[in-house]
């Protein structure tokens, strides 16, 4: 059969409701023009991301009914270590409430003021922790991603000249760990290779430098290496993925991503004295090493998860409908970052509408003229996001796992096909106010004529 299906039914359901145009409009007014301050309630279609916001399975849920509540010792914890340990092979496993939180304590342990991480692209929390522990985050992409366009299959590459003349640069005591994203969100979703992965271990290694992953989407990227990579046709995204941990000192993970839990994360290491110190300041903020500030039966979710998403019917539901999104825009003449990504198609804003300068937010500006039309939430990342570091104007349509059918994603191309239309009427904004940290949460714009 050529028709991939959603492999699972669905037997619980959550109503959408609809808005009008007037409504839209007095909500994105209400919000300053900012998509994060607008109630769910009046969105229909929510691709803001994919972050905490899929479905658990029947199999999850189970699980939670087993949660072990204890604050020391719980047997849920023991359930995920294994779980988390199969997978990775990491001596450590730190629980964590979410991503930022194992970034924060990761930075904090490893991380001295003057320090540089290098990172294939780093995520907007992963950037931000980086420099509140006064080290300085550089992004090191390979040429190939500078060119939105560009069909390469390995565009979340890293960089591996760039990495040994920054080593070189800096000397080697001043670069506490590299770390490489996978796949590479702020990139385009784009996956890494296992050839790079283990180039940027090779140099970490010549060095003695620590090498880590950011491990938020690993099976999306396993999946890409099966489909693109030669020599790895035979092998399951498992093996892949336990392949691609081979390589890693530790990492940092958010199971809000590729293990479909709605919050958590972990932190690994190999390191016995960095765990030590870990978990000290674990304690401090998130809690005991066995809980890591969630719920026993938050434990459960992951391990279960971590397992399910590594699914081949899964994953190749997955990538072929965000594939399916991507290309029935790109077909129509809408500039996406190419290929399509893991999680989300990004569309390219500078390129779409070439007549609103940067300063004046073109991605958000289509953020804003998607939702006025169709009531889809989708989210800036740009120069809103990323201020003077960001390389493009993206829009990101992120899709949560397993929560939207393929008439959703029908909507979704259907309005985005009537907005390029009229593309050329769309103006840019200007922001009124912002606060110092968090602007893209929490800023306010003003349109422009
Ligand atoms: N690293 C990457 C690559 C991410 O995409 C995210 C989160 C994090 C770290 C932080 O994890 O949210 O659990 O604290 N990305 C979400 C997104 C928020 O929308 O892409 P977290």
């Amino acid at each position: 059969m050529k028709t991939i299906i959603e492999p699972f039914r669905i037997r619980s359901v959550e109503p959408l409701r609809h808005t009008t145009p007037e409504q839209r409009e007095q909500f994105l007014a209400e919000a300053g023009y900012n998509l994060f301050l607008i109630e769910a309630k009046n969105i229909l279609i929510d691709l803001l991301t994919d972050s905490g916001t899929g479905a658990m399975s029947t199999e999850q849920w189970a699980a939670m009914m087993r949660g072990d509540e204890s604050y020391a010792g719980s047997q849920s914890f023991f359930r995920l270590k294994a779980s988390v340990q199969e997978l990775t092979g990491f001596r450590h496993v730190i629980p964590t409430h979410q991503g930022r939180a194992a970034e924060r304590i990761l930075f904090h342990v490893m991380c001295r003021p003057g320090q540089t991480v290098p990172n294939n692209t780093h995520f907007d929390t992963t950037r931000a922790n980086i420099e509140q522990a006064g080290a300085r985050a550089v992004d090191l992409p390979c040429p190939e991603a500078a060119d939105t366009q560009a069909r390469h299959p390995f565009k979340g590459d890293m960089d591996v000249a760039a990495l040994e003349r920054l080593i070189e640069a800096e000397g080697r005591e001043r670069i506490p760990l590299i770390m490489l994203t996978v796949t590479n969100n702020s990139g385009g979703g784009q996956p890494v290779s296992l050839a790079n992965i283990a180039a940027v271990k090779q140099v970490a290694a010549s060095h003695g430098i620590p090498f880590y992953l950011d491990a938020c989407r690993f099976a999306e990227n396993a999946w890409f290496i099966q489909l693109r990579e030669p020599g790895y046709k035979a092998w399951s995204p498992k093996q892949i993925a336990q392949k691609m941990f081979s390589f890693a000192d530790g990492c940092t993970f958010s199971a809000k991503k590729d293990a479909f839990a709605n919050i958590g994360g972990f932190l690994c290491t190999q390191d016995d004295r960095l765990a030590d110190q870990e978990k000290e300041l674990l304690i401090l903020t998130e809690g005991f090493p066995t809980y890591g500030g969630l719920a026993g039966r938050d434990l459960e979710a992951i391990a279960v998860g971590l397992h399910e998403v590594l699914d081949p019917d899964y994953l190749q539901y997955r990538i072929a409908s965000t594939e399916y999104l991507g290309r029935h825009i790109s077909e129509q003449g809408v500039p996406i970052v190419q290929p399509p990504g893991g999680h989300a198609i990004y569309i390219d804003a500078g390129l779409m509408l070439p007549h609103i300068p940067r300063q004046q937010f073109p991605a958000q500006a289509l953020a804003v003229a998607l939702y006025r039309h169709a009531g889809i939430r989708s989210v800036e990342i740009g120069s809103v996001m990323f201020g003077d570091h960001a390389r493009h104007e993206l829009l990101r349509l992120a899709i949560p796992r397993r929560v939207y059918t393929q008439s959703h994603i029908d909507y979704v191309v259907e309005a985005i096909l009537e907005v390029y239309a009229r593309r050329r009427l769309i103006r840019g904004f200007e922001i009124v106010s912002e606060p110092v940290f968090l602007r893209h949460f929490a800023a306010r714009f003003r349109p422009l004529q």
